[in-house]
Protein backbone atom coordinates (compact mmCIF):
# COMPACT_ATOMS: atom_id res chain seq x y z
CA UNK A 1 0.00 0.00 0.00
CA UNK A 2 1.42 3.60 -0.76
CA UNK A 3 2.03 5.53 1.83
CA UNK A 4 0.85 9.23 1.83
CA UNK A 5 3.87 11.44 1.33
CA UNK A 6 4.48 14.61 3.54
CA UNK A 7 3.20 17.45 1.89
CA UNK A 8 6.49 19.78 0.81
CA UNK A 9 6.01 23.55 -0.74
CA UNK A 10 7.73 23.38 -4.00
CA UNK A 11 9.88 26.03 -5.11
CA UNK A 12 9.58 26.55 -8.92
CA UNK A 13 12.10 28.52 -10.46
CA UNK A 14 11.47 31.98 -10.14
CA UNK A 15 11.15 34.22 -13.43
CA UNK A 16 12.92 37.27 -13.02
CA UNK A 17 12.69 37.66 -8.93
CA UNK A 18 15.63 39.61 -7.53
CA UNK A 19 16.24 40.62 -4.09
CA UNK A 20 17.89 44.26 -3.62
CA UNK A 21 21.08 45.08 -1.99
CA UNK A 22 21.86 48.49 -0.60
CA UNK A 23 25.11 49.27 0.36
CA UNK A 24 24.84 52.77 2.25
CA UNK A 25 28.80 53.02 2.07
CA UNK A 26 28.44 54.43 -1.59
CA UNK A 27 24.58 54.87 -1.62
CA UNK A 28 23.99 52.74 -4.37
CA UNK A 29 21.94 49.97 -5.25
CA UNK A 30 22.11 46.18 -6.61
CA UNK A 31 19.84 43.71 -8.29
CA UNK A 32 20.77 40.52 -6.74
CA UNK A 33 19.44 37.64 -8.98
CA UNK A 34 17.25 34.61 -7.29
CA UNK A 35 17.37 31.04 -7.68
CA UNK A 36 14.46 28.18 -7.34
CA UNK A 37 14.53 24.96 -6.99
CA UNK A 38 12.28 22.31 -6.49
CA UNK A 39 12.05 21.99 -2.51
CA UNK A 40 13.74 24.15 0.37
CA UNK A 41 14.36 28.10 0.51
CA UNK A 42 15.17 30.19 -2.66
CA UNK A 43 18.87 31.43 -3.40
CA UNK A 44 20.27 34.43 -3.88
CA UNK A 45 22.98 34.60 -6.12
CA UNK A 46 25.87 36.80 -5.33
CA UNK A 47 28.35 35.00 -8.28
CA UNK A 48 28.75 38.66 -9.13
CA UNK A 49 28.59 40.62 -5.91
CA UNK A 50 32.35 41.10 -5.63
CA UNK A 51 32.77 41.93 -9.51
CA UNK A 52 30.03 44.58 -9.06
CA UNK A 53 30.86 46.02 -5.08
CA UNK A 54 34.05 45.05 -4.21
CA UNK A 55 32.26 43.18 -1.36
CA UNK A 56 32.69 39.62 -0.22
CA UNK A 57 30.01 37.33 1.53
CA UNK A 58 31.07 36.03 4.94
CA UNK A 59 29.57 32.51 6.18
CA UNK A 60 32.29 30.99 8.00
CA UNK A 61 30.65 26.89 8.26
CA UNK A 62 28.32 27.81 5.38
CA UNK A 63 25.80 28.16 7.66
CA UNK A 64 23.37 30.19 5.18
CA UNK A 65 25.29 29.05 1.64
CA UNK A 66 24.80 26.65 -1.34
CA UNK A 67 27.89 25.39 -2.86
CA UNK A 68 26.50 23.81 -5.69
CA UNK A 69 22.71 22.57 -7.35
CA UNK A 70 22.46 19.01 -7.07
CA UNK A 71 19.73 16.85 -8.05
CA UNK A 72 20.61 13.79 -5.68
CA UNK A 73 19.40 14.33 -1.67
CA UNK A 74 16.93 17.29 -0.11
CA UNK A 75 16.67 17.34 3.39
CA UNK A 76 13.69 19.14 5.30
CA UNK A 77 15.44 19.99 8.54
CA UNK A 78 12.70 21.26 10.24
CA UNK A 79 10.32 18.79 9.71
CA UNK A 80 12.79 15.41 9.95
CA UNK A 81 12.26 14.68 6.21
CA UNK A 82 15.08 13.28 3.96
CA UNK A 83 14.44 12.19 0.61
CA UNK A 84 16.79 10.56 -1.91
CA UNK A 85 16.26 11.65 -5.69
CA UNK A 86 12.51 12.50 -4.15
CA UNK A 87 12.17 8.72 -2.31
CA UNK A 88 11.26 9.50 1.03
CA UNK A 89 14.10 7.44 3.32
CA UNK A 90 11.79 5.22 5.16
CA UNK A 91 10.34 3.71 2.13
CA UNK A 92 14.18 3.03 0.78
CA UNK A 93 15.15 1.71 4.72
CA UNK A 94 12.10 -0.39 4.26
CA UNK A 95 12.33 -2.22 0.95
CA UNK A 96 15.77 -1.65 -1.33
CA UNK A 97 18.29 -3.43 -1.34
CA UNK A 98 21.55 -0.97 -1.30
CA UNK A 99 22.60 -1.49 -4.94
CA UNK A 100 19.18 -0.97 -5.55
CA UNK A 101 19.97 2.86 -3.58
CA UNK A 102 23.68 3.02 -5.03
CA UNK A 103 21.66 2.92 -8.92
CA UNK A 104 19.36 5.42 -7.76
CA UNK A 105 21.82 7.75 -6.61
CA UNK A 106 23.77 7.42 -9.71
CA UNK A 107 21.51 7.51 -12.41
CA UNK A 108 18.34 9.25 -10.85
CA UNK A 109 15.85 6.38 -11.42
CA UNK A 110 15.28 3.23 -9.47
CA UNK A 111 16.52 0.09 -11.35
CA UNK A 112 14.01 -2.19 -13.28
CA UNK A 113 14.80 -5.75 -12.32
CA UNK A 114 17.34 -6.34 -15.19
CA UNK A 115 19.15 -3.34 -14.38
CA UNK A 116 19.53 -4.46 -11.17
CA UNK A 117 21.00 -7.75 -11.85
CA UNK A 118 22.88 -6.15 -14.74
CA UNK A 119 24.00 -3.63 -11.86
CA UNK A 120 24.93 -6.06 -10.14
CA UNK A 121 26.77 -8.62 -12.46
CA UNK A 122 29.29 -5.11 -12.83
CA UNK A 123 29.82 -4.33 -9.12
CA UNK A 124 30.53 -7.65 -8.52
CA UNK A 125 33.02 -8.07 -11.76
CA UNK A 126 34.76 -5.23 -9.45
CA UNK A 127 34.53 -6.65 -6.06
CA UNK A 128 37.94 -8.20 -5.28
CA UNK A 129 41.32 -5.99 -4.91
CA UNK A 130 44.48 -6.82 -6.75
CA UNK A 131 46.74 -9.39 -4.53
CA UNK A 132 49.33 -6.87 -3.89
CA UNK A 133 46.99 -4.53 -2.29
CA UNK A 134 47.08 -7.20 0.49
CA UNK A 135 50.73 -5.85 1.12
CA UNK A 136 49.34 -1.80 2.16
CA UNK A 137 47.71 -3.97 4.98
CA UNK A 138 50.97 -5.32 6.32
CA UNK A 139 52.40 -1.64 6.82
CA UNK A 140 50.24 -0.52 9.47
CA UNK A 141 50.93 -0.98 12.62
CA UNK A 142 48.67 -3.50 13.99
CA UNK A 143 46.75 -1.47 16.18
CA UNK A 144 46.10 1.24 13.84
CA UNK A 145 42.69 2.52 13.72
CA UNK A 146 40.45 1.44 11.01
CA UNK A 147 39.44 4.63 9.38
CA UNK A 148 43.80 5.32 8.93
CA UNK A 149 43.64 2.19 7.35
CA UNK A 150 41.06 2.70 5.08
CA UNK A 151 42.13 6.97 4.30
CA UNK A 152 45.51 5.21 3.27
CA UNK A 153 44.42 1.97 1.08
CA UNK A 154 41.72 3.67 -0.48
CA UNK A 155 43.53 6.45 -1.39
CA UNK A 156 46.18 4.12 -2.69
CA UNK A 157 43.53 2.46 -5.06
CA UNK A 158 44.41 5.41 -7.16
CA UNK A 159 47.89 3.48 -7.48
CA UNK A 160 46.37 0.23 -8.51
CA UNK A 161 43.58 1.29 -11.08
CA UNK A 162 45.17 4.61 -13.04
CA UNK A 163 44.03 3.06 -16.76
CA UNK A 164 40.43 4.61 -15.74
CA UNK A 165 41.55 7.57 -14.05
CA UNK A 166 41.37 10.21 -16.60
CA UNK A 167 38.15 12.36 -15.16
CA UNK A 168 37.33 13.76 -18.14
CA UNK A 169 36.24 10.29 -19.85
CA UNK A 170 32.85 9.51 -19.00
CA UNK A 171 33.55 5.54 -19.21
CA UNK A 172 36.62 6.01 -17.18
CA UNK A 173 34.45 8.08 -14.71
CA UNK A 174 32.17 5.28 -14.29
CA UNK A 175 34.12 2.31 -14.10
CA UNK A 176 35.86 4.25 -11.06
CA UNK A 177 32.64 4.45 -9.78
CA UNK A 178 32.05 0.77 -10.19
CA UNK A 179 35.23 0.29 -8.71
CA UNK A 180 34.70 2.47 -5.79
CA UNK A 181 31.10 0.91 -4.40
CA UNK A 182 32.58 -2.82 -5.41
CA UNK A 183 35.78 -2.04 -3.83
CA UNK A 184 35.02 -0.67 -0.15
CA UNK A 185 33.23 -3.64 1.42
CA UNK A 186 36.36 -5.54 0.71
CA UNK A 187 38.61 -3.11 1.92
CA UNK A 188 36.42 -2.29 4.92
CA UNK A 189 36.32 -6.22 6.28
CA UNK A 190 40.28 -6.29 5.18
CA UNK A 191 41.04 -3.30 7.52
CA UNK A 192 38.71 -5.32 10.36
CA UNK A 193 40.37 -8.61 9.38
CA UNK A 194 44.06 -7.12 9.66
CA UNK A 195 43.23 -5.56 13.16
CA UNK A 196 41.81 -8.86 14.25
CA UNK A 197 44.86 -10.77 12.69
CA UNK A 198 42.53 -12.97 11.04
CA UNK A 199 43.11 -14.05 7.20
CA UNK A 200 41.40 -11.59 4.92
CA UNK A 201 38.14 -13.22 3.16
CA UNK A 202 37.36 -12.87 -0.33
CA UNK A 203 33.89 -11.24 -1.86
CA UNK A 204 31.26 -13.92 -2.93
CA UNK A 205 29.24 -12.13 -5.56
CA UNK A 206 26.69 -14.99 -5.06
CA UNK A 207 25.58 -12.69 -2.01
CA UNK A 208 23.63 -9.01 -1.03
CA UNK A 209 26.19 -6.67 -0.80
CA UNK A 210 25.34 -6.86 2.74
CA UNK A 211 25.68 -10.59 3.50
CA UNK A 212 28.90 -10.34 1.46
CA UNK A 213 30.16 -7.48 3.56
CA UNK A 214 29.16 -9.36 6.69
CA UNK A 215 30.93 -12.80 5.16
CA UNK A 216 33.91 -10.99 4.74
CA UNK A 217 34.03 -9.34 8.36
CA UNK A 218 33.18 -11.96 10.53
CA UNK A 219 33.73 -15.76 8.24
CA UNK A 220 36.70 -17.86 8.48
CA UNK A 221 38.46 -19.47 5.82
CA UNK A 222 37.75 -22.94 8.05
CA UNK A 223 34.39 -22.84 7.87
CA UNK A 224 31.12 -22.02 5.85
CA UNK A 225 29.94 -18.70 6.95
CA UNK A 226 25.76 -19.03 7.22
CA UNK A 227 24.33 -15.84 6.73
CA UNK A 228 21.65 -14.78 9.09
CA UNK A 229 18.86 -13.07 7.62
CA UNK A 230 18.10 -10.32 10.64
CA UNK A 231 21.68 -9.06 10.21
CA UNK A 232 21.85 -8.91 6.89
CA UNK A 233 18.59 -6.70 6.87
CA UNK A 234 20.25 -4.71 9.98
CA UNK A 235 23.15 -3.99 7.94
CA UNK A 236 21.88 -3.18 4.50
CA UNK A 237 19.58 -0.41 6.09
CA UNK A 238 22.31 1.08 8.11
CA UNK A 239 24.05 1.12 4.42
CA UNK A 240 21.06 2.71 3.05
CA UNK A 241 20.23 5.15 5.68
CA UNK A 242 23.97 6.41 5.47
CA UNK A 243 24.46 6.68 1.87
CA UNK A 244 24.01 10.02 1.05
CA UNK A 245 23.10 13.38 3.79
CA UNK A 246 23.59 16.06 0.62
CA UNK A 247 26.73 18.71 1.91
CA UNK A 248 27.86 17.30 4.71
CA UNK A 249 31.20 18.29 5.80
CA UNK A 250 32.88 14.72 4.29
CA UNK A 251 30.76 15.40 0.97
CA UNK A 252 31.86 19.00 0.77
CA UNK A 253 35.16 17.88 0.92
CA UNK A 254 34.95 15.28 -1.45
CA UNK A 255 33.38 18.33 -3.95
CA UNK A 256 36.09 20.86 -2.71
CA UNK A 257 38.79 17.97 -3.40
CA UNK A 258 37.51 16.88 -7.21
CA UNK A 259 36.81 20.27 -8.19
CA UNK A 260 40.71 20.68 -8.75
CA UNK A 261 39.86 17.38 -10.88
CA UNK A 262 41.56 14.95 -8.91
CA UNK A 263 40.88 11.50 -9.37
CA UNK A 264 38.03 10.22 -7.37
CA UNK A 265 39.87 7.97 -5.41
CA UNK A 266 41.69 10.40 -3.95
CA UNK A 267 38.72 12.67 -3.51
CA UNK A 268 36.80 9.58 -0.98
CA UNK A 269 40.30 9.18 0.74
CA UNK A 270 39.52 12.94 1.54
CA UNK A 271 36.36 12.35 2.38
CA UNK A 272 36.86 9.63 5.04
CA UNK A 273 39.46 11.62 6.31
CA UNK A 274 36.40 14.82 6.77
CA UNK A 275 34.15 11.83 7.90
CA UNK A 276 36.49 10.64 10.64
CA UNK A 277 36.00 13.88 13.12
CA UNK A 278 33.80 12.76 16.04
CA UNK A 279 31.28 15.78 14.88
CA UNK A 280 30.95 13.74 12.03
CA UNK A 281 31.73 10.29 11.34
CA UNK A 282 33.17 9.15 14.00
CA UNK A 283 30.02 10.42 16.26
CA UNK A 284 28.90 6.84 16.45
CA UNK A 285 32.22 5.75 18.25
CA UNK A 286 31.87 8.55 20.59
CA UNK A 287 28.38 7.91 21.64
CA UNK A 288 28.96 4.73 22.79
CA UNK A 289 32.02 5.69 24.47
CA UNK A 290 30.17 8.64 25.75
CA UNK A 291 27.78 5.81 27.19
CA UNK A 292 30.46 3.37 28.68
CA UNK A 293 31.82 6.72 30.51
CA UNK A 294 28.02 7.34 31.78
CA UNK A 295 27.94 4.18 32.57
CA UNK A 296 24.01 3.71 34.41
CA UNK A 297 20.95 5.36 34.43
CA UNK A 298 21.73 7.17 37.91
CA UNK A 299 24.51 9.43 36.41
CA UNK A 300 22.56 10.71 33.38
CA UNK A 301 21.58 13.83 35.38
CA UNK A 302 24.97 14.71 35.94
CA UNK A 303 26.28 14.35 32.52
CA UNK A 304 23.02 16.50 31.04
CA UNK A 305 24.01 19.18 33.74
CA UNK A 306 27.48 18.73 32.29
CA UNK A 307 26.31 19.18 28.28
CA UNK A 308 24.39 22.52 28.94
CA UNK A 309 27.60 23.69 31.13
CA UNK A 310 29.14 26.47 28.84
CA UNK A 311 32.16 25.83 30.60
CA UNK A 312 32.36 22.67 30.41
CA UNK A 313 33.71 21.14 26.81
CA UNK A 314 31.41 17.87 27.14
CA UNK A 315 28.19 17.94 24.83
CA UNK A 316 25.68 14.99 24.28
CA UNK A 317 27.19 13.30 21.56
CA UNK A 318 24.18 11.93 19.07
CA UNK A 319 22.18 14.77 20.02
CA UNK A 320 22.07 17.90 17.70
CA UNK A 321 22.77 18.54 13.86
CA UNK A 322 23.10 21.31 11.91
CA UNK A 323 20.23 20.48 9.44
CA UNK A 324 17.80 18.43 11.55
CA UNK A 325 15.84 20.77 14.11
CA UNK A 326 13.28 17.70 14.57
CA UNK A 327 14.03 14.02 15.26
CA UNK A 328 16.50 12.75 12.33
CA UNK A 329 14.79 10.48 10.58
CA UNK A 330 17.61 7.78 10.36
CA UNK A 331 17.81 7.32 14.44
CA UNK A 332 14.10 6.33 14.62
CA UNK A 333 14.84 3.55 11.75
CA UNK A 334 18.51 2.19 13.53
CA UNK A 335 16.55 2.87 16.91
CA UNK A 336 13.40 -0.20 15.57
CA UNK A 337 17.30 -1.43 14.31
CA UNK A 338 18.30 -1.58 17.21
CA UNK A 339 15.34 -3.60 19.10
CA UNK A 340 15.08 -6.09 16.21
CA UNK A 341 18.64 -7.27 16.21
CA UNK A 342 19.23 -7.54 20.28
CA UNK A 343 15.77 -9.54 19.55
CA UNK A 344 17.89 -12.07 17.02
CA UNK A 345 20.79 -12.30 19.24
CA UNK A 346 18.85 -12.88 22.83
CA UNK A 347 20.32 -9.70 23.95
CA UNK A 348 17.45 -7.60 24.77
CA UNK A 349 18.59 -6.68 28.07
CA UNK A 350 21.24 -5.08 26.61
CA UNK A 351 22.51 -2.44 29.17
CA UNK A 352 23.75 0.00 26.73
CA UNK A 353 20.30 0.33 25.19
CA UNK A 354 18.64 0.50 28.11
CA UNK A 355 20.63 4.14 29.10
CA UNK A 356 20.27 5.55 25.64
CA UNK A 357 17.07 5.27 25.46
CA UNK A 358 17.08 6.92 29.34
CA UNK A 359 19.27 9.09 28.21
CA UNK A 360 17.13 10.54 24.84
CA UNK A 361 13.87 10.34 27.55
CA UNK A 362 15.47 12.71 29.57
CA UNK A 363 17.03 14.72 26.99
CA UNK A 364 13.85 15.41 25.55
CA UNK A 365 12.11 16.52 28.37
CA UNK A 366 14.52 18.86 29.09
CA UNK A 367 14.47 22.71 28.26
CA UNK A 368 17.96 22.97 27.03
CA UNK A 369 17.42 20.08 24.76
CA UNK A 370 14.02 21.92 23.59
CA UNK A 371 15.07 24.91 23.10
CA UNK A 372 17.80 24.20 21.18
CA UNK A 373 15.59 21.75 19.20
CA UNK A 374 18.41 18.87 19.80
CA UNK A 375 17.49 15.10 19.07
CA UNK A 376 18.91 11.95 18.68
CA UNK A 377 20.58 11.85 15.62
CA UNK A 378 21.74 8.89 12.67
CA UNK A 379 25.16 7.82 15.03
CA UNK A 380 22.85 8.13 18.87
CA UNK A 381 21.78 4.69 18.16
CA UNK A 382 23.74 2.79 14.83
CA UNK A 383 26.94 2.17 17.17
CA UNK A 384 24.85 -0.28 19.88
CA UNK A 385 23.13 -1.90 16.80
CA UNK A 386 26.81 -2.30 15.30
CA UNK A 387 28.63 -3.09 18.29
CA UNK A 388 25.73 -5.83 19.18
CA UNK A 389 26.24 -7.39 15.69
CA UNK A 390 30.08 -7.74 16.70
CA UNK A 391 31.91 -4.72 15.44
CA UNK A 392 34.39 -3.08 18.03
CA UNK A 393 33.49 0.75 18.19
CA UNK A 394 36.79 1.56 15.93
CA UNK A 395 34.91 -0.04 13.03
CA UNK A 396 31.57 2.26 13.38
CA UNK A 397 33.37 5.05 11.41
CA UNK A 398 34.63 2.85 9.06
CA UNK A 399 30.90 1.46 8.73
CA UNK A 400 29.84 4.86 8.15
CA UNK A 401 32.53 5.26 5.23
CA UNK A 402 30.98 2.22 3.47
CA UNK A 403 27.65 2.91 3.46
CA UNK A 404 28.39 7.11 2.36
CA UNK A 405 31.01 6.37 -0.75
CA UNK A 406 28.00 5.72 -2.86
CA UNK A 407 26.97 9.24 -1.52
CA UNK A 408 30.52 10.96 -2.43
CA UNK A 409 31.00 9.66 -5.81
CA UNK A 410 27.72 10.30 -6.93
CA UNK A 411 28.30 13.70 -5.84
CA UNK A 412 31.43 13.90 -7.57
CA UNK A 413 30.00 12.85 -10.46
CA UNK A 414 27.77 15.93 -10.42
CA UNK A 415 29.83 18.00 -9.87
CA UNK A 416 32.58 16.86 -12.83
CA UNK A 417 29.51 17.02 -15.20
CA UNK A 418 27.49 20.36 -13.87
CA UNK A 419 28.23 22.70 -16.95
CA UNK A 420 29.35 25.37 -14.62
CA UNK A 421 32.17 23.65 -12.66
CA UNK A 422 35.04 25.99 -11.32
CA UNK A 423 37.72 24.96 -9.15
CA UNK A 424 36.72 25.33 -5.32
CA UNK A 425 38.20 28.36 -3.49
CA UNK A 426 36.59 30.34 -0.70
CA UNK A 427 37.45 33.69 -0.46
CA UNK A 428 38.37 34.78 3.32
CA UNK A 429 38.32 37.98 5.75
CA UNK A 430 42.22 39.16 6.37
CA UNK A 431 42.42 39.87 9.84
CA UNK A 432 46.27 39.47 10.59
CA UNK A 433 49.06 42.13 10.33
CA UNK A 434 49.04 45.10 7.93
CA UNK A 435 51.95 45.56 5.42
CA UNK A 436 55.59 46.07 6.88
CA UNK A 437 58.81 45.89 5.99
CA UNK A 438 60.78 42.91 6.66
CA UNK A 439 63.20 43.57 9.64
CA UNK A 440 66.39 42.36 9.45
CA UNK A 441 67.91 39.54 11.95
CA UNK A 442 70.31 41.54 13.86
CA UNK A 443 67.68 44.62 14.05
CA UNK A 444 65.03 42.13 15.78
N1 LIG B 1 25.08 18.78 23.42
C1 LIG B 1 24.92 19.94 24.08
N2 LIG B 1 24.67 21.12 23.46
C2 LIG B 1 24.61 21.11 22.13
C3 LIG B 1 24.78 19.95 21.38
C4 LIG B 1 25.03 18.75 22.07
N3 LIG B 1 25.20 17.61 21.41
N4 LIG B 1 24.68 20.24 20.07
C5 LIG B 1 24.45 21.56 19.99
N5 LIG B 1 24.40 22.09 21.24
C6 LIG B 1 24.10 23.50 21.57
C7 LIG B 1 25.26 24.41 21.27
O1 LIG B 1 26.13 24.53 22.39
C8 LIG B 1 24.56 25.69 20.94
O2 LIG B 1 24.12 26.26 22.16
P1 LIG B 1 24.05 27.88 22.32
O3 LIG B 1 23.04 28.33 21.31
O4 LIG B 1 23.63 28.09 23.73
O5 LIG B 1 25.42 28.38 22.03
C9 LIG B 1 23.31 25.23 20.19
O6 LIG B 1 23.04 23.91 20.71
C10 LIG B 1 23.47 25.17 18.69
O7 LIG B 1 24.56 24.32 18.39
P2 LIG B 1 25.66 24.60 17.28
O8 LIG B 1 26.98 24.07 17.77
O9 LIG B 1 25.60 26.02 16.84
O10 LIG B 1 25.13 23.69 16.12
P3 LIG B 1 25.95 23.26 14.85
O11 LIG B 1 24.98 23.15 13.75
O12 LIG B 1 27.13 24.14 14.60
O13 LIG B 1 26.53 21.82 15.26
C11 LIG B 1 26.68 19.51 15.66
C12 LIG B 1 25.92 20.63 14.95
C13 LIG B 1 26.20 18.17 15.10
C14 LIG B 1 28.20 19.62 15.37
C15 LIG B 1 26.41 19.62 17.16
O14 LIG B 1 25.03 19.48 17.43
C16 LIG B 1 27.20 18.59 17.96
O15 LIG B 1 28.35 18.83 18.30
N6 LIG B 1 26.61 17.39 18.26
C17 LIG B 1 27.32 16.33 18.91
C18 LIG B 1 28.19 15.58 17.90
C19 LIG B 1 27.36 14.71 17.00
O16 LIG B 1 26.47 14.00 17.44
N7 LIG B 1 27.72 14.71 15.71
C20 LIG B 1 27.03 13.89 14.70
C21 LIG B 1 26.23 14.72 13.77
S1 LIG B 1 25.09 13.80 12.78
C22 LIG B 1 25.98 12.76 11.78
C23 LIG B 1 26.91 13.41 10.84
O17 LIG B 1 26.64 14.47 10.29
O18 LIG B 1 27.92 12.80 10.60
Amino acid sequence: MQRALPDLTITPPVAGEKVTLVLHADGKQYDLPVLGGTHGPKVIDVRRLYAETGYFTYDPGFLSTANCDSAITYIDGDRGILLHRGYPIEELAAHADFLEVCYLLLYGKLPTPSELADFGYVIGHHSMVHEQFKRFFAGFRRDAHPMAVMVGTVGALSAFYHDKIDITDPEARMVSTHRLIAKMPTICAMAFKYSLGRPFMYPRNDLSYAANFLRMAFGIPAEPYVVNPVLTRAINRFLVLHADHEQNASTATVRIAGSSRANPYACVAAGITALWGPDHGGANEAVVNMLEEIGNKDRIPLYIKRAKDKNDSFRLTGFGHRVYKNYDPRAAILRESCHEVLAELGKTDEPLFALALELERIALDDDYFVQRKLFPNVDFYSGIMLRAIGFPTAMFPPLFALGRTIGWIAQWKEMIEASDQHIARPRQRYIGEAIRPYVPIAER
